[in-house]
Formats: C-alpha cells, structure tokens, sequence
C-alpha cells in the first residue's frame, strides 16, 4: 500500500464529515446566539451543600427572601424537599432582581418558574442558582419537573410580582 492509497477518504466518508463539521457550526452559533442574544443561562452547580444539615444550617435553615438592595436586588432561598418548596410563597416588587439559591434537602427535585426562562434541575447537595428580573406585575407558578415520588405533581409555590 502506497501513502496515496493510505490517505485516500471515500467520497461518502468526505460528506459525512464536511456534514459534521458544519452541525458543529451551527450547534456552536446556536449557543452562542442563545447565550449572548437571547440572554439564555446555564444553571451552574452554584456551591455544594451537605443534604443532612441543609435544612438546619446556613441560608436554607432559614429559607425566603432576602433583600440586598430594597425594591431592586433581592436573593431567593428555596428549600425542595418531599413534596414542598420552603417557602412555597414569595411576594417581590416590580422591577426586582431576584437570584435564586434552590437545594434538596432528600431526592431529586426540578424548579420550573412559568413565564421566565427559569428551569433548574435540583440535586441533593448541589446549589442550583439562575437569576430573573420582574419588569411586570403578575402571577408566576414555580413548579417541581421532575419525579421525586407520589405526591410530585402537587408540588409547587406562588411567587407574586406587585
Ligand atoms: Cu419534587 Cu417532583
């Protein structure tokens, strides 16, 4: 076998890889339009907590809203567990900030808040963080997506924006 024959790539062979190479392109414009245009977040693995002592010590053992700067910048604390979100209710003003600290305390949860693009996946012992801003008043279920046992599709919370 000669280096010519050694190197020569099908002609099939040659489009499936010029195809994949262009689906990488456009999955990488995708992303980066998402991430920068469209202001999509990632919700990053923010801190890692124990799931023993979550509920009794540190920001969770006293789980709600803190405010940072007042009726702008505010802090959520959620609490999953089986099956309830603590609190399961927030009130802020219009124009908030809000970032959102979500832990469990047992099993899996999720933490979907409607009409936002907020949807995180809850691990025991991982801190799931994204951040929103309420620009008008309204009703926003956040609900559980994720399976975490008999009564799941009950669980759920109110936050208000006034
Ligand atoms: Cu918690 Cu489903």
């Amino acid at each position: 076998m000669t280096d010519k024959q050694s190197m020569h790539i099908d002609p099939y062979e040659k489009n499936w890889i010029r195809l994949s190479i262009g689906l990488l392109v456009v999955f990488a414009t995708a992303v980066t339009v998402a991430g920068f245009a469209f202001g999509f977040q990632v919700p990053t693995p923010e801190d890692r907590v124990d799931p023993r002592t979550v509920a009794t010590e540190g920001p969770w053992a006293d789980p709600g809203l803190r405010e940072l700067v007042p009726g702008k910048k505010y802090e959520a604390y959620i609490l999953a567990q089986t099956w309830a979100f603590l609190p399961n209710e927030i009130t802020v003003p219009v124009g908030a900030e809000v970032t959102f600290y979500v832990t469990s305390k047992d099993v899996q949860h999720g933490f979907k808040l409607q009409d936002t693009n907020i949807n995180m996946q809850i691990v025991p012992g991982q801190v799931s963080k994204l951040t929103v801003t309420f620009d008008e008043p309204g009703v926003h279920n956040f609900i559980c997506t994720e399976y975490c046992g008999a009564a799941h599709a009950i669980m759920f919370g109110t936050l208000t924006v006034e």
